[in-house]
């Protein structure tokens, strides 16, 4: 059962870390659609970027200014955490170009795995969900993304070749918990780009609901071309296609996760929003 559960009886932080060796399987649109969908449910959403393709701060539309502070500043040195607003309740720690130089700064660090958790300590209580964006394979920051994470959330295409590598990334996984974070909590495999059409989804499907090291959870993100749009206009799912199955299968997803409901008005919340931006920023 998904430990998020919790959430529904007491106010606690929950952080959660995306993460596939794999590149490419929808780390980074299931952190953005994800997080939008439960700052939709009210919750209140950091959403943190911490590849240095930056794919997921571009979605949120931060485009990076001279001095404007990015996470591997907050990681390196003791400044105040770099947090923008994309929308009231739903904020974000942008990733830069310089975390390419991170892994050899960190290797040198003291009790490197745990910088980015200690970091959250001061701000995590802020927030219902810490969501993270983790990069493609093994690395230090990932590690620190684990330490930090109470659990981690793993997307998984319906290929015949998502299996491999799958069984060093538990192992990455099961080290962290045995080492650093014993409260981290595998929350499931959550498949991804799902085409029931195919008879190598069903049997990839299949093979995951069978086995039983690691939960599946039962939501499953239906292929949608709409996921390959919506980056271009710095939108999630939720303002560029309410109404397509994406939107659907991400909300279905926030609800499986939280135990909560969606609330009539979840098709507009986004879009209002993204509405009252523009205003501002006109009238500005
Ligand atoms: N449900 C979906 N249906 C169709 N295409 C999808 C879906 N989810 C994501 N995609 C597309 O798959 C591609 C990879 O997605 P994304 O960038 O989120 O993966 P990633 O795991 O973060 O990649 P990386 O490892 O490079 O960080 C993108 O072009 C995205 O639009
Ligand atoms: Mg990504």
């Amino acid at each position: 059962m998904p430990s998020i559960l919790i959430d529904n009886e007491t106010f606690m932080t929950k952080i959660i870390s995306f993460l596939n060796h794999k590149g490419g399987v929808a780390k980074t649109t299931t952190c953005a659609n994800l997080a939008t969908a439960l700052w939709i449910l009210g919750k209140k959403v950091l959403i943190i970027d911490t590849d240095q393709q930056c794919n997921l701060s571009g979605v949120l539309g931060f485009s990076q200014k001279e001095g404007d502070p990015t996470l591997s500043d907050w990681l390196k040195e003791p400044v105040p955490a770099p947090i923008y607003i994309r929308y009231d309740g739903l904020e974000y720690i942008p990733a830069s170009k310089a975390l390419r130089n991170m892994e050899a700064e960190l290797l040198n660090k003291r009790s490197r795995e745990t910088i980015l958790a200690r970091k959250l300590e001061q701000v995590k209580g802020e927030y219902d969900y810490v969501v993270i964006d983790c990069a493609p394979g093994d690395s230090v920051l990932n590690d620190n993304a684990l330490s930090a994470s109470d659990a981690v959330i793993i997307p998984t295409e319906c290929s015949g070749f998502s299996l491999q590598g799958m069984q060093n990334l538990l192992l990455a996984i099961r080290e962290i918990q045995q080492e650093i974070n014993p409260n981290l909590q595998i929350d499931g495999y959550l498949l991804v780009k799902y085409d029931k059409q195919t008879k190598i989804a069903k049997e990839v499907s299949r093979y995951f609901e069978k086995q039983s090291e690691v939960p599946t959870l039962k939501t499953r993100i239906r292929k949608c071309v709409k996921f390959d749009e919506s980056p271009l206009g710095h939108q999630t799912i939720f303002e560029y296609a309410p109404d397509s199955n994406g939107a659907e299968d991400y909300m279905r997803l926030a609800e499986e996760l939280t135990g909560l409901k969606r609330p009539k008005d979840w098709k507009k919340r986004a879009m209002k929003a993204e509405e009252e931006n523009r205003a501002e920023e006109e009238e500005n």
